[in-house]
């Protein structure tokens, strides 16, 4: 389980998060909302120590990974979670094969065989049976989104960090993903941490949403609590995202 408590993040004296309070259950999936620049990436990337907080804590299954000093220490934390990260972070000179096999090469003590069949699976798994010889730079932007998808769970990660998982997806393929999800977490039994502005995603795939505003949450709760809720904030986003799409 994952246990945040009073996290506090600052840029230049900018406080981007102003002391969030939060435990995601094993199991859960759990989504923050927000518009662009509110510190939704912040916020994912200071659960596996990207990014240091300049308060509060983080506990991973009782480990803090904020006072977790040493490579090798945070490492060990970060080897239970796979991240899909917004840009993709994929390697270009690697083919989409070598590229989802990746961390299993490096990070676990594998054979050959076994990591190239992991990550055939995982890439059958994202729709992309066909394409794993394909260089990064002949793929569509939908198609990279996969790739990473499925390097993110090639290690069966016990959590699932997603950030923005649908941006620059057709609606179609976006419902592919939002499905993956549900599916890894049923599957794998996965906790997963969505970020995202995409509010059908959250309303679709979320036991639990957040709207993160001005540091803090204005609101946390169902969909059906969120879509339901009374503060204005909240309403408005809501509303605006479902009226624009
Ligand atoms: N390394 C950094 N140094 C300084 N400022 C940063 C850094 N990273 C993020 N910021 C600032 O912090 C704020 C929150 O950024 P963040 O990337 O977390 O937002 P976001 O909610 O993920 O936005 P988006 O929806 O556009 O991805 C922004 O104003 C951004 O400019
Ligand atoms: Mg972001």
């Amino acid at each position: 389980m994952i246990e945040i408590r009073n996290l506090v993040k600052k840029y230049s004296g900018k406080t981007i998060l102003g002391g969030i309070n939060l435990d995601i259950k094993d199991g859960e999936i759990f989504s923050l909302l927000g518009p662009s620049g509110t510190g939704k990436s912040t916020f994912l990337k200071s659960i596996i120590g990207l990014v240091k907080p300049d308060g509060g804590s983080i506990k991973i299954d009782g480990a803090d990974i904020t006072k977790t000093f040493g490579e090798f220490e945070i490492q060990k934390i970060r080897k239970n979670f796979g991240y899909l990260f917004q840009e993709g972070a994929l390697f270009d000179s690697l083919n989409v094969w070598e590229n989802v096999a990746f961390g299993l090469r490096y990070l676990t003590d594998i054979k050959e065989s076994e990591y190239l069949k992991t990550a055939g699976e995982k890439l059958e798994l994202v729709g992309l049976k066909n394409s794993e010889n394909l260089k990064i730079s002949e793929l569509s932007g939908g198609m990279k989104k996969r790739v990473a998808l499925a390097r993110a769970i090639a290690a069966n990660p016990k959590y699932l960090l997603y950030d923005e998982p649908t941006t620059g997806l057709d609606p179609v393929t976006a419902e592919t993903v939002s499905e993956l999800i549900k599916e890894m977490s049923k599957k794998l039994k996965v906790t997963s941490i969505s970020v995202t502005h995409d509010v059908k995603l959250a309303l679709e795939i979320s036991d639990r949403i957040a709207l993160l505003n001005e540091g803090g949450f204005a609101c946390l709760g169902t969909p059906e609590e969120i879509k339901n809720s009374k503060n204005g904030i909240v309403k408005e986003f809501i509303e605006n995202s479902i009226c624009r799409k």
